[in-house]
């Protein structure tokens, strides 16, 4: 049977972008960060993940703990950048109530007599947080199963290559729904058209994209002379990209209905002579995305396109990934 696109609708209706990050992002393991960042006790990483402001930190145990980054009072952060110490415990920014760093309310600092107050009641909201080869997930649902339950797949894949630790960072803002930019690299389809020298060395006839358990993994067929890599996606929006000695980690950070941050982590060798050539590959080609993605983007808000068809032998991924967001979402 043809497979039909998702509805454009989908791609700019803030209340959808609502609605996943209820039914998608508040239930999927989540990248928040690196371990590295996470060395000593009191050490903390923050990040927005679809609107959702989250805090990890160390304990003073050695484990690691993560929190909405919400003050139970009137709803202050814990922290206000994206990394750095806190001590043994976290103040709040706005009026100063200090949590332990297992969450526990430890003093309401100066708010007076109050009857019926009982700090044991205003704890932090946790959220779960499993580390995997130093990259900290989260996931905002504490019943969720273990975070390697979804990323068996490619942890086999992975095996035992060499991760760099030297880290380099890089972000794009979009102007697009995040599923564009999700489905984008879930095809190698468009390859051809939209990035000339790539094309010169993949066979793209040859290209395809597997699906194991919520991992997409791409088959890229090297021609003569091109390096091999690994290029492997995590739903609903994490890549994994392994070439030349680099790792790199793209995180596709919804923001709204119309907007994404794209967040890349290169973990590479101290002092490789590749990184700058890696990194300029990689920002043309992300430049060649963008600029088609957010093209896109404007043809699903202008409103003449309503759903298309895909195809089964290059976007077979992209329907598991539209088939699976529906799901989620007609679960509420
Ligand atoms: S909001 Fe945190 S102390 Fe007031
Ligand atoms: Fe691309």
């Amino acid at each position: 049977m043809l497979a039909v696109t998702a509805q454009a609708a989908l791609y700019r209706d803030p209340a959808v972008f609502e609605a996943e990050r209820r039914g998608v992002f508040s239930r999927a393991w989540q990248f928040l960060g690196l371990e590295a960042d996470l060395g000593q006790p009191g050490d903390y990483i923050a990040e927005t993940l679809a609107g959702f402001p989250i805090v990890a930190v160390r304990g003073n145990g050695g484990e690691l703990r993560a929190f909405h980054n919400v003050c139970r009072h009137r709803a202050g952060p814990l922290v206000g950048d994206a990394a750095g110490h806190c001590g043994g415990e976290f103040v709040c920014k706005y009026h100063g109530w200090r949590y332990a760093l297992d969450g526990r309310l430890r003093s309401a600092t100066a708010f007076g007599a109050a009857e019926g107050f009982d700090p044991r009641d205003y704890g932090l909201f946790p959220v779960k947080a499993e580390a995997w080869r130093g990259f900290v997930f989260v996931n905002l649902d504490l019943g969720a199963a273990p975070l390697m339950d979804t990323v068996a797949p490619l942890d086999a894949l992975l095996g035992n290559r060499p991760q760099p630790s030297t880290v380099l960072r890089r972000s794009h803002p979009i102007g697009c729904n995040w599923k564009v930019y999700v489905e984008n690299y879930l095809e190698g389809y468009h390859i051809d058209a939209v990035h000339p020298a790539l094309a010169e060395e993949v066979d793209a006839a040859r290209y395809a994209v597997r699906m194991e358990g919520a991992i997409a993994v791409h088959e890229v067929p090297a021609t003569a002379g091109a390096a091999e890599g690994v290029w492997a996606w995590m739903y609903p929006n994490l890549a994994f990209n392994l070439y030349k000695g680099v790792v790199m980690v793209e995180h596709m950070r919804p923001l709204g209905a119309h907007r994404t941050q794209l967040d890349y982590v290169y973990l590479h060798e101290a002092g490789d002579p590749q990184i700058e050539a890696a990194i300029e590959t990689s920002e043309r080609l992300t430049r060649e995305d963008v600029w088609i993605c957010e093209r896109v983007q404007e043809n699903l808000d202008a409103g003449i396109y309503s759903a298309g068809v895909l195809s089964p032998r290059h976007e077979n991924a992209v329907a598991w990934f539209q088939a699976r967001n529906a799901a989620l979402l007609a679960a509420g």
